[in-house]
């Protein structure tokens, strides 16, 4: 496989591109089935080497992410992963459904009533935006407090870990980060404290420590619900665009609001690849993997991240076989997407009442500005109007 190169600070253009780009299927679901030669230690590195300055700014909130579930390659991941599991068996997702329903109907009701009042509505905010983080909070047992900062936070930690920030962007996404991570940290030791069975006295009573309870929540605060968030936004955009085949009134049928969001998740899913890094030299398709290699595997289809256009040509889609299906866009093996089920359930609950609430709309603006990171792909809005 080809060699590979320290990406530079800044423009990911002026840089080669630093991963071995895999995107035929089967030998994405091979990476991920081969965990003790390709290890997800990177997977939450940051893509853009941080500065000084920046890390000062982490370092002083005494921020670290060390691994113990998503970048976890130790015995240690099994353990950690059940008491994780535990808080989204599939019996409890299914108990949720009736509260995710009853979040969706209320932030559909109030977007089709800002319509009426003010002629648009962005769909982003009013409906896909909170519920999906009303529901992780719930069943993880933690209060709900300071949503409008939690979503916050969780856009610039995706751009400082999957993005191509400046310096000075650095400084403010680190900012950011470092708040973010003051208030985990004291939501941690309140909740380890609490008598009341919630996710982080759980990993407590499993033996982690502080810092690790801050890792884990770090990544699961962000991935359990701007993953969702951001799903639910493609797919309502796409619907109102009306380009995938199934119209906004169509979607207000529960079955086709499903199929909807699959073929989102099929297409151009949230999350379109993901990290893993060679442990040893080892053999890949009958090619040579050398150790340390870095490897970006494609789950979905994506709108092309910077070094689609210098990918390995001979790995990169070469048998024609289009987006990956629908199958890998929750990753695969040890390590698959614990909040698949969930994050399905709730994308289809909240596309099928915002488009029950909201008879007839069209895209107020039809090119929006995108988040367009590594490992992370939506509209920033979809703004509609009365069709
Ligand atoms: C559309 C929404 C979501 C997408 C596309 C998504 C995607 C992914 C992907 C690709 C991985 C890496 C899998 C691998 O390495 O094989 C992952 C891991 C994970 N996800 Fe999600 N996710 C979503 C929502 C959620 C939600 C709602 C939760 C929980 C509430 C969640 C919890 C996790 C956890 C805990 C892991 C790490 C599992 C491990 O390392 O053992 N995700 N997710």
């Amino acid at each position: 496989m080809s060699g590979v190169m320290a990406p530079e600070v800044g423009l990911p253009e002026t840089g080669a591109c630093p991963y071995t780009v895999l995107r035929s299927p089967d030998t994405v679901r091979e990476v991920l089935h081969r965990p003790q030669d390709f290890s997800p230690a990177n997977a939450l590195l940051a893509v853009t080497p941080l500065s000084g300055p920046a890390l000062r700014v982490l370092q002083r909130a005494k921020f670290a992410l060390p691994p113990v579930l998503a970048s976890n390659d130790t015995q240690t991941h099994a353990g950690i992963r059940k008491v994780v599991a535990g808080f989204f068996t599939p019996a409890k997702v299914a108990a949720m459904e009736p509260r995710i329903r009853s979040l969706a109907r209320e932030s559909a009701t109030n977007a089709a009533r800002l319509l009426g009042t003010d002629g648009s509505v962005d769909l982003v905010q009013a409906v896909a935006a909170d519920p999906p983080a009303l529901v992780m909070l719930e069943m993880l047992g933690l209060p709900v407090r300071e949503l409008p900062q939690l979503k916050a936070w969780s856009l610039d930690s995706l751009e400082l870990f999957w993005g191509w920030p400046d310096a000075d962007r650095q400084l403010e996404l680190a900012g950011s980060a470092a708040d973010f991570y003051r208030w985990l940290k004291d939501l941690v030791l309140e909740s380890v404290a609490s008598p009341d069975r919630n996710l982080f006295n759980a990993l407590d009573r499993h033996g982690l420590s502080t810092p690790e309870i801050c890792s884990l929540g770090y990544f699961l605060l962000i991935a359990g619900q701007e993953t969702t968030t951001q799903l639910i936004s493609t797919t309502l955009f796409r619907l109102a665009e009306g380009s995938r085949g199934i119209s906004w009134s169509e979607a207000a049928s529960p079955l086709k609001a499903r199929h909807m969001v699959r073929h989102v998740l099929a297409t151009e899913s949230s999350v379109p690849t993901w990290r893993r890094v060679a442990n040893h030299d080892t053999v890949l398709d009958g090619t040579p993997v050398r150790a340390g290699e870095e490897i970006l595997v494609e789950l979905t289809g994506n709108h092309g991240f910077p070094w689609a256009e210098t990918a390995d040509a001979d790995v990169a889609g070469s048998d024609g076989s289009g987006p990956t299906p629908y199958g890998l866009a929750f990753g695969s093996g040890i390590h698959r997407c614990l909040g698949a089920k969930l994050a399905e359930l709730e994308a289809a609950v909240v596309i099928h009442e915002t488009a029950t609430a909201l008879k007839g709309v069209r895209l107020r603006d039809s090119n929006p500005e995108w988040i367009r990171l590594l490992s992370f792909q939506a509209p920033r809005t979809v703004v509609v109007e009365p069709g």
